[in-house]
């Protein structure tokens, strides 16, 4: 395959990319008409997302395909928790539950970190590579719509205070994409993975812009 795997899956899942990134939820909250209660919800989801991750990360670390991929400075549970303790309160957990797209996304990130690595490796890049790119946008906006502090409680999830040059760490990341450990067949199949992780975020996207219905 002459294209680098990093363009190829930039690319195959440029059209997904558009869709999410173009929800009516997105273009709410990134348009300043929701409440701070729709982005606690959203973040609320993410949580359920990074646990299903995070927890995989761990008996991922030496594995042959995704373990190169797992970088402790990536891991956002943590500032999530930070986050949801700032927008829920101490109480966050009680009673939190995800929407049924995300329990199907976050279960899918489980079943590929438990049986097919190559598979949570598609789940990685949608997810880090992401939040490292236009997840920076929505946090600036999120500082903006609700006055949170500048990358402060709130928005911590969105601050990797151990990257310190996001550029070269997402130039490494794509580097460890094209060197990734699968054949083409493989390869292609990580691809399919990516687009369905992108749909997964869609899906939450869609019952998030259920609840909170304002662009109809
Ligand atoms: C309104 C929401 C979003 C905005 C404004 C946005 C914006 C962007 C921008 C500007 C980039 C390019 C950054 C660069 O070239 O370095 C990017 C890349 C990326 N975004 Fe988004 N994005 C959004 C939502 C999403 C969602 C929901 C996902 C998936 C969960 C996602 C996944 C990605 C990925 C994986 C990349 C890296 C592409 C690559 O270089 O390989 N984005 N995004």
């Amino acid at each position: 395959m002459d294209t680098p795997f990093s363009t190829l899956i930039r690319t195959a899942s440029h059209e997904q990319h558009t869709e999410a990134e173009t929800s009516s939820f997105m273009g709410d909250l990134l348009g300043g008409r929701l409440a701070v209660d729709a982005y606690a919800r959203y973040t609320e989801q993410l949580w359920f997302v990074y646990r299903a991750l995070e927890e995989g990360a761990e008996v991922l670390r030496e594995d042959p395909v995704a373990g190169p991929f797992i970088q402790p400075e990536l891991f956002r549970t943590a500032a999530l928790e930070q986050d949801l303790a700032h927008l829920r309160g101490p109480g966050w957990r009680a009673g939190l539950s995800p929407l049924p797209a995300t329990a199907a996304y976050a279960e899918r990130v489980a079943e590929c970190a438990r049986d097919w690595p190559a598979g949570y490796v598609a789940h990685h890049y949608t997810r880090y590579l992401g939040d490292l790119s236009g997840g920076q946008i929505i946090r600036d906006k999120a500082e903006r719509t609700w006055g949170f502090d500048r990358k402060g409680d709130g928005v911590r999830f969105y601050v990797f205070d151990e990257i310190s040059n996001p550029a070269a760490f997402k130039r490494a990341y794509r580097e460890l994409l094209d060197g990734v450990n699968a054949d083409d067949l493989e390869k292609q199949r990580i691809v399919d993975e990516c687009k369905r992780a992108f749909d997964f975020n869609s899906a939450v996207f869609h019952q998030l812009g259920g609840e909170f219905p304002l662009s109809a």
